[in-house]
């Protein structure tokens, strides 16, 4: 649960094209920023399917590649390289197809089982105080990353830097996840929400209901990018 209030800016697209090329743009001048600022980017992915179109585009964006450094905001307790992982996604989209360095892409090693995965991620995040942008998804329940309704989102900046998850009602049942706190340690955070399936959970989030994407608070507030079907409007903003 969370007491730190959210600042929620919303952006309402007509279509999911209009929304995936918004994030692109916005996801690029983030990482420019930040490599003019501080020669590096430090960016976490959203898993589940809506970003996949996003990643594609990334893959064909002029930027420096090597300064680029990717973490993932949850993960399944899948095998390595199984198709359900987000790390395949990701990879499969973008990451196969450009030039940033193995060693600054850091999966989540979801294969040890959740507890393993958790404390070993957590002891590689320990070298960064802030990411530069966490991108997430939003679940039709009102789920980000792997935080669901009625479990542990590690809101507590004493707690956890990464949970394991167990019992998820989304499958696989056993995962990994940034906590909410870690993920709101960012300069930016950027929700990526469409289709109809997340009318509900987008209508409980406006109405001010706990749902754990509510729990991701960081100082400068988050962007929600959301289509007319997720936002149940007719695309004005
Ligand atoms: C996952 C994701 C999860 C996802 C939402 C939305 O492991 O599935 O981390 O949080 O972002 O469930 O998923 P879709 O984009 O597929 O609707």
């Amino acid at each position: 649960m969370t007491d730190t209030p959210q600042t929620c800016r919303w952006q309402v697209y007509a279509t999911a094209d209009a929304l995936q090329a918004d994030a692109v743009r916005i996801i690029s001048a983030a990482a420019q920023s930040a490599i003019n600022a501080r020669g590096e980017f430090h960016m976490v992915l959203a898993g589940g399917s809506t970003p996949r179109a996003v990643y594609e585009s990334l893959a064909t964006i002029r930027t420096d590649w090597s300064a680029w450094h990717i973490y993932f905001g949850d993960e399944r307790c899948l095998p390595p390289n199984h198709t359900e992982r987000n790390s395949s996604m990701a990879l499969q989209a973008w990451l196969r197809h450009v030039n940033i360095p193995h060693m600054q892409i850091y999966m989540i090693p979801a294969e040890l089982g959740a507890v393993r995965a958790a404390q070993e991620y957590a002891r590689l995040l320990q070298g960064l105080d802030s990411f530069d942008l966490v991108l997430l998804g939003l679940g039709e329940d009102g789920h980000t990353a792997s935080l669901f309704p009625g479990q542990q989102w590690g809101a507590d900046p004493g707690g956890p830097a990464v949970l394991a998850v167990h019992d998820a009602p989304k499958p696989p049942p056993e995962r990994v996840s940034l906590s909410a706190w870690r993920l709101s340690r960012a300069r930016q955070v950027m929700f990526l929400v469409a289709g109809a399936g997340k009318r509900d959970a987008v209508r409980k989030w406006r109405a001010g209901d706990t749902i754990p994407a509510r729990a991701i608070t960081p100082e400068a507030g988050v962007e929600v990018l959301a289509d007319s079907a997720a936002a149940g409007e007719n695309g004005e903003s």
